[in-house]
This record gives C-alpha cells, structure tokens and sequence, in this order.
C-alpha cells in the first residue's frame, strides 16, 4: 500500500511536470498573452507553429548535434541564441534565461521569449516547422472552435 501510493505521488510529480497543452487552451493563452498579431503574426500561425515544433507540449527538447544546441519547449526555442543551458557552445542567451525556463508549465516565460524572438529581423521565419508547415496556408483550422 505505501509503495503504491509512493508510485502514485512520483507518477503525479512527474506528470506535473509535463503539461500539454490543449490546442484552443493554448490558443486562449497566447491571447491573453499579447501574441494575436503581434509583430504581425496571427495567433493561428502561432498555434500552427506550435503545433508542429512541439505538439503543444512544454518539456519538450530535441538536440541539434550540427549547432550542438539544443531547443526547448512548446515553441522549440535555441540555446546557441536565446537560453542559457550551459554547455551549448558560443551561446548568446538573447532572452537572459535559463533554458530550463522554457519547460515549465507556466508558459509565459516562453511566451515573452517567442516575443524576443520574433522581434529580429527574420521573424517567424526562424522557426524551420513554421516555414515548413504553415507559410502560405490556410490556418483556420487551428484556432477553429477556440474563441478567440
Ligand atoms: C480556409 O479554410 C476554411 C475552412 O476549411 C474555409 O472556410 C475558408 O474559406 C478558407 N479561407 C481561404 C482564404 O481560403
């Protein structure tokens, strides 16, 4: 009995620690959040963007053994430009924070972040998914039934 509700309590810290966002739920955040037309970008093309990099999900990582960077979560955000992780080589931490920020539940750290990023010159074009995914298309589906 107690080594199952020691397994229950790591099982319920774990997931805590991995929150996925539901799409209008994201959607509905970045709103509240400034993102709708910022830098002129739609929040359907964030939602797309999203969507595509991580799934929604915030703790996810994915190396990049060229650049050895790594990106962080729900928007994939680089650690040669913009986090500090702390082994990523030349690194610039443009945002000034660290990496592990961008993974925390609480997105409004990555959302100010994205802001920072889609400030340079090349906008939302520094997001490969984006380019790949959702320039020149048809976003509508994303924020579909959102309320937004
Ligand atoms: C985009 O797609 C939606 C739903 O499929 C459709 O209603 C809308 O007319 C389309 N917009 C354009 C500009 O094609």
């Amino acid at each position: 009995m107690k080594a199952l509700l020691t397994l229950g309590l790591l099982l319920l810290s774990v997931t805590a620690q991995a929150k996925v966002y539901e799409r209008c739920e994201f959607a509905r955040t970045l709103k509240r959040n400034g993102m709708a037309g910022y830098r002129g970008v739609s929040l359907a093309n964030w939602v797309c963007l999203a969507q595509h990099e991580s799934n929604y999900n915030t703790q996810a990582t994915n190396y990049n053994p060229g650049s050895r960077s790594t990106d962080y979560g729900i928007f994939q955000i680089n650690s040669r430009y913009w986090c500090n992780d702390g082994k990523t080589p030349r690194a610039v931490n443009g945002c000034r924070i660290p990496c592990s920020a961008l993974l925390k539940d609480d997105i409004t750290t990555a959302i100010q972040c994205a802001k920072r990023v889609v400030r340079d010159p090349q906008g939302i074009r520094a997001w490969v998914a984006w380019r790949k995914h959702c320039q020149k298309r048809n976003l509508s589906q994303y924020i579909r039934n959102c309320g937004v």
